[in-house]
Order: structure tokens, then sequence, then C-alpha cells
């Protein structure tokens, strides 16, 4: 089994960035979870991460022919991105929405977002956890 991970705008800056909300934990150290997790569970997978909406949907687009599935932090575009909501229907890859943060007990213009109705379904507010839980659920569906 594929998957793909993608981490959205900033999530570059994890661990300089906003710690009391996201915490310190890095980029890289939520990947390197994600790959022993991979590991364990006979998974092949990839980490990609952009600033840039149109990268992102020419990702997913890519994702049909490879990927079984997707697990996605899409940052602030989760909130914004009918493309990327559009990209994952048109994909068919089975996604799975992940936020280090809980994204609604957040400001509100956080608690909307544009792709959970294309997605299987969303984690918020575990941290890195959310990452792994997201794997977890993404290979118990796809098996
Ligand atoms: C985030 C939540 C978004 O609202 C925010 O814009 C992010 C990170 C999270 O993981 O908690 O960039 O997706």
């Amino acid at each position: 089994m594929n998957i793909l991970c993608l981490h959205g705008p900033n999530l570059n800056m994890l661990g300089l960035r906003e710690p009391a909300i996201y915490g310190t934990v890095t980029m890289e150290e939520i990947n390197q979870a994600l790959q022993q997790e991979a590991t364990a569970g006979q998974v092949i997978l990839e980490c990609k991460q952009s600033n840039h909406e149109g990268e992102l949907v020419g990702w997913i687009h890519d994702a049909r022919q490879k990927f079984d599935g997707i697990l996605l932090n899409a940052g602030a575009l989760t909130h914004t991105s009918i493309a990327l909501r559009d990209a994952i229907s048109a994909a068919g890859v089975p996604t799975v929405e992940v936020h280090l943060s809980n994204i609604h007990a957040r400001e509100s213009f956080r608690h909307h977002s544009m792709i959970a109705a294309v997605c299987l379904g969303q984690i918020a507010g575990f941290g890195k956890q959310s990452y792994l839980l997201g794997l977890k659920a993404l290979i118990a569906s796809a098996r």
C-alpha cells in the first residue's frame, strides 16, 4: 500500500511557529514518526510540503495513479480552498484531513473546512498524534 502525506502552507515552520498552539514538534519529526508507523504497517509512505496551492493541487491529481490514500494537513487552505476540495474529488483517492490544533475550538474562520465533505474523515486537536491516528485510519480503511 502507498500513502502520500501532504503538508500545506506554513507547516514547514512547525517547531518555531506559535508553539503555544502547535507545540515544538517539527515537520521532520512528524514525518519520522509517520515513517515508523508506516514501516510497522508494511506501508510505503511519501511526505511532501508546499506553501503553494497549485503545487498541492497537482500532487493530489498525480496521486491518482500512484497512491492508495492521502493524509492531508492543508493548513490555512483548509478554510479557503475550493480548488483543493475539487482536486480531492477529481482524484478520487481516499483522503483523511488532519490538523494539529482543534480548529473547532479556535477562531470562527477556522471552524469551516472546505475539504471535510470530500474526505473520509477529519482528526483535529491531537498534535503529532493527529497525523498518526490519521495514518492508522487510512490504512485500516484501505485494507
Ligand atoms: C492547522 C490549522 C489551520 O487553521 C492553520 O491555518 C494551520 C494549521 C493545524 O494543523 O492545526 O496552518 O491546519
